[in-house]
């Protein structure tokens, strides 16, 4: 599988910390993977690393095997869902415009959007399930057609790459499920997906693969390997229990020693 995104060894200090610490890892074409672990633990920084915005003090990154910093018009081929804080909503702004700002990167320096654009920036609306939305105010949406409206402009450009922060947070679970179960079809069209969550019991069952992060790389690998009671506990201090059905492990409270049933660890 020819890799998308590489990190090797990669270091970051922020305000005087480590925050990232020896990373190493491979996002391959094609594949979903999803990031896990607690506040604070670098997750969103990883995502900057990746784009450029953030250069590691030590080790290497390279996105279509470029630096990130030096990828000129292939940096266009990245689409980027940031986490909801780092949004301002209050700006007055249509959500056709929102989804146009991601045609940007694909048209250069002072050209103004042509129909194209237009075209590109409705196709994703519908493709996300929010073509009836262009002329609604962003902040007058609810919270789930906005995450659907910052997915749409990172599709916009038609990425080979897409990553996103966090992107159901503040959503109901079904609602989660199927913004999961949308980015599983964009996977499906060839799109390389890595996704930044806390719900590591729903996610299971859509991504490839799982990298726990807690400033270290603590583990990396298909979900129903690396998600387990040492490795929550390791990044959570608490354990759990995930029972396995087909590909989709769910994720219960570990039951007390005295009720556990024959079998189950
Ligand atoms: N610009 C910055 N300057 C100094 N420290 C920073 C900066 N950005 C982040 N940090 C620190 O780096 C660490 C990792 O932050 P990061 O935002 O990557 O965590 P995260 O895993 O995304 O957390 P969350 O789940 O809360 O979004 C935190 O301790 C944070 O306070
Ligand atoms: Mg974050």
């Amino acid at each position: 599988m020819k890799p998308v995104v590489e990190l090797s060894d990669v270091w970051v200090e922020l305000g005087g910390h480590t925050v990232l610490e020896g990373i190493t890892m491979t996002v391959g074409e094609g594949e979903f993977v999803s990031v896990v672990g607690p506040n604070g633990a670098g997750k969103t920084t990883l995502l900057k690393v990746i784009l450029g915005l953030i250069r590691p003090g030590q080790g290497e990154v390279r996105v279509f095997g470029k630096a990130p910093w030096a990828l000129g018009r292939d940096r266009a081929r990245i689409g980027y869902v940031p986490q909801t804080e780092e949004v301002d909503l209050s700006f007055p702004i249509r959500v056709i415009d929102v989804v146009l700002m991601g045609r940007y990167g694909a048209l250069g320096w002072m050209r103004r959007p042509a129909a194209a654009d237009r075209r590109a920036a409705l196709e994703a609306m519908e493709l996300v399930g929010i073509g009836d939305l262009a002329d609604k105010v962003i902040g007058e949406i609810s919270g789930g057609q906005r995450q659907r409206a910052f997915l749409a402009r990172a599709l916009a450009a038609r990425p080979d790459l897409i990553l996103l922060d966090e992107p159901t947070t503040g959503v109901d679970p079904a609602a989660s499920g199927s913004f999961y179960d949308l980015l599983h079809r964009i996977q499906g069209r060839g799109v390389t997906i890595l996704m930044v969550t806390h719900d590591i019991g729903v996610v299971s069952q859509f991504v490839d693969k799982v990298a726990c992060i807690n400033r270290k790389l603590v583990v990396h690998g298909r979900p129903e390997e690396v998600v387990t009671d040492e490795v929550l506990a390791e990044m959570y201090g608490c354990a759990a229990l995930f029972f396995h059905h087909g590909r989709a492990p769910h994720m219960v409270v570990r039951p007390h020693r005295a009720f556990r049933r024959e079998g189950e660890r």
